[in-house]
């Protein structure tokens, strides 16, 4: 309803790896291209499972950011922040816990998936059960329509819309809202009154969601209106409630599945992790002595690189022609394991030696990357206290 505002966000739980970038980083430093993008370092995300721990995030924080602007995230581009430093996050958090069902929120699969997986963490608190609720602040704060999240968060966005929606229903609500809403339209023009209320009819009577769509963008072309008028004409179109948080959408994110040194998840925590900038000799010892298919005990064995987790990184990093020089010669034994990987490490090493080129000013002088952080921040606020200033309003929580 707003300008397209993209937004996601990163636990800073140490330091990052290659897996980060293929998976997510990659896609924010597209992103930063077409849209208006927010990045931030969720830190009390990473306190609802590592609070016994503080010194760990505290110690990966600038380092992380360092990592984001070693991929390409351009401070000019984006706003990079951290989330403790904009409060009004735990404002609405806390806020839009008045109208959080505890069910919806022990209902959500990684709740008990979380606890189960970090059995040796007591997990039963209060935060971390209100983890998606405070994404859910996160997100609605900047009124941000796409998030681009990975598989797993999936079911987190669900939640974060029908919060969004619980809210506007509760607080959408106005004395004289049709004679408003009605008067918006007017202010239309004729022609696109018109359309709108067509639209609008067509999906109240016959449900039909293409019109909503429509009139959505109808609307989202129309740059004169007041910003009360627009919340107005949006909720019209649903019923008889002006839209103060907008509902998001998840970017799903077509993650390359990035396998580890030993064919299992990339993580750091297995040790089995590439990590970003890492030292060119030891990216070579890590892929040389990498696991292969156990087909091919000796050097005369075929394989099959299906069964080689070196196999998916050459999917990510090497062109055609030298995937097909991997499956003729893996499957015939023309070539040996160290020499289908010798084109991986050159790859690797050269997509680092970028990386490292980019953060070598940032490593000589940290205070660059404080006021880079400082920046964003002072820029997210301003954003997340035009959405507060609403909220507050609608909450009834304005007494000047
Ligand atoms: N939960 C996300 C993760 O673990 C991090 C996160 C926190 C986030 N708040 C967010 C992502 C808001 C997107 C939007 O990856
Ligand atoms: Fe894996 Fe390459 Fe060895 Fe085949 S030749 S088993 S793909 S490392």
């Amino acid at each position: 309803m707003f300008a397209d505002r993209v937004l996601s966000g990163m636990r800073p739980t140490g330091r990052l790896h290659i897996g980060h970038y293929h998976g997510a980083l990659k896609n924010w430093v597209r992103l930063q291209e077409e849209y208006e993008c927010l990045f931030f370092v969720a830190d009390w995300h990473a306190l609802t499972t590592l609070y016994e721990d503080p010194a760990a995030i505290e110690a990966s924080v600038y380092d992380m950011v360092v990592d984001w602007l070693a991929c390409g995230l351009d401070p000019n581009r984006c706003t990079i922040f951290i989330q403790s430093k904009v409060p009004e996050h735990a404002e609405l958090s806390l806020l839009l816990g008045m109208i959080t069902p505890v069910g919806w929120l022990e209902r959500v699969p990684t709740y008990k998936d979380q606890q189960q997986q970090l059995a040796e963490r007591d997990l039963a608190t209060y935060g971390f059960l209100g983890y998606p609720l405070m994404q859910a602040a996160d997100i609605l704060i900047y009124r941000a329509n796409m998030v681009p999240v990975g598989e797993d968060q999936v079911s987190h966005l669900e939640l974060v819309r029908e919060l969004a929606r619980r809210f506007n229903f509760i607080y959408g609500r106005e004395p004289g809202f049709e004679d408003k809403a009605k008067a918006a339209v007017r202010k239309l023009g004729s022609k696109k009154a018109k359309r709108y209320e067509a639209l609008r009819t067509a999906y109240q009577e016959q449900g039909d969601a293409e019109a909503l769509a429509e009139a959505r963008e109808l609307l989202e072309d129309t740059q004169n209106l007041t910003l009360g008028d627009r919340e107005r004409l949006f909720g019209f179109l649903e019923g008889a409630r002006r839209v103060i948080l907008p509902e998001p959408q998840a970017l799903l994110t077509e993650t390359p599945r990035v396998p580890g040194l030993d064919g299992r998840k990339m993580s750091k925590s297995y040790g089995n992790a590439i990590m970003l900038r890492e030292d060119p000799a030891e990216v070579t010892k890590k892929i040389r002595t990498m696991q292969t298919d156990p087909a091919r005990m000796r050097r005369s064995d075929p394989g099959n690189p299906e069964n080689c987790p070196v196999w998916p990184l050459h999917q990510i990093y090497s062109d055609a022609k030298t995937r097909e020089w991997v499956v003729q010669g893996c499957t015939t034994a023309g070539i040996g394991c160290l020499d289908c990987k010798e084109p991986l490490i050159q790859e690797i090493i050269a997509e680092q030696g970028v990386m490292r080129e980019r953060a070598q000013k940032y490593v000589d002088d940290p205070q660059l990357v404080r006021n880079i952080v400082a920046d964003g921040c002072e820029r997210a606020r301003k954003l997340a206290d035009e959405t507060m200033d609403d909220v507050r309003a609608a909450m009834g929580l304005k007494y000047d």
